[in-house]
């Protein structure tokens, strides 16, 4: 379809893309770019456009390179436990970092710089879990996210269909998002209205069939 086209071509460019996963799944609208074309102005309309968690989700394949394990099964308390999860079979969460050049990492200049780095060195082969330590360090304010290793073959969430845009883009295997809000419902913002953003601001808005379907 046009929209995943567009989405694609967009992505490729370093501008963002809005994503619907499914309406039987969380039934949320993400605003994703390519990590490393994530600056404080990007940032700054992550938290005010979307409003909820800022991550960046990278793949398997680098998670494994920067040893970053799944949060779950590395917390030892009775909390973790993900079976009343309702939407899925397990969270993504791994560690959050902020970048060691930064101050306290939460500033639109601090996360935008924790994650364009991580977006540079999620394509360096050489760059293993000592460069990452020596870079970034946890916990800090960019919740990383860890896809699973056959993306849409395994799960669909935002971290997987972020990832596999990514990938059909030609970018890096790091997507940077946050969910879409909406500050008068106290919901997530309704599809009608992701979609009523995006064609305002003229961004190209895709939902998880369409790149399923066609990835
Ligand atoms: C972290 C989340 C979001 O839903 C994000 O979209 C990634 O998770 P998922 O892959 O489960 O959709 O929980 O902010
Ligand atoms: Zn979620
Ligand atoms: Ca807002
Ligand atoms: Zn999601």
């Amino acid at each position: 379809t046009g929209g995943l086209a567009r989405a694609i071509e967009a992505f490729r460019a370093g501008e963002p893309v809005l994503v619907h996963d499914a309406d039987d799944r969380e039934g949320e609208t993400d605003l994703l770019y390519p990590a490393s074309a994530v600056t404080p102005e990007a940032v700054a309309r992550l938290r005010n456009d979307g409003g909820g968690l800022i991550f960046v989700a990278l793949t398997d394949a680098v998670a494994e390179r920067f040893d970053l394990p799944f949060r779950h099964e590395t917390v030892d308390h009775p909390a973790n436990d993900h079976t009343d999860l309702g939407y899925d079979a397990r969270p993504s969460f791994s560690l959050t970092v902020n970048h060691r050049d930064g101050f306290t990492g939460v500033t639109d200049n601090d996360r935008a710089l924790t994650i364009r780095r991580l977006g540079e060195v999620s394509e360096d082969e050489s760059y293993g879990v000592d460069a990452f330590a020596a870079e970034f360090r946890t916990p800090g304010h960019v919740h990383l996210l860890r896809a699973s290793p056959a993306l849409l073959a395994e799960r669909r969430g935002h971290t997987e269909l972020g990832l596999a845009l990514a990938r059909e883009a030609g970018v890096e295997p790091a997507v940077a998002g946050c969910e879409m809000l909406d500050d008068e419902t106290g919901e997530a913002l309704s599809t009608a209205d992701a979609r009523a953003y995006a064609s305002r601001h003229d961004l190209a808005f895709v939902d998880g069939a369409t790149l399923v379907g066609g990835l």
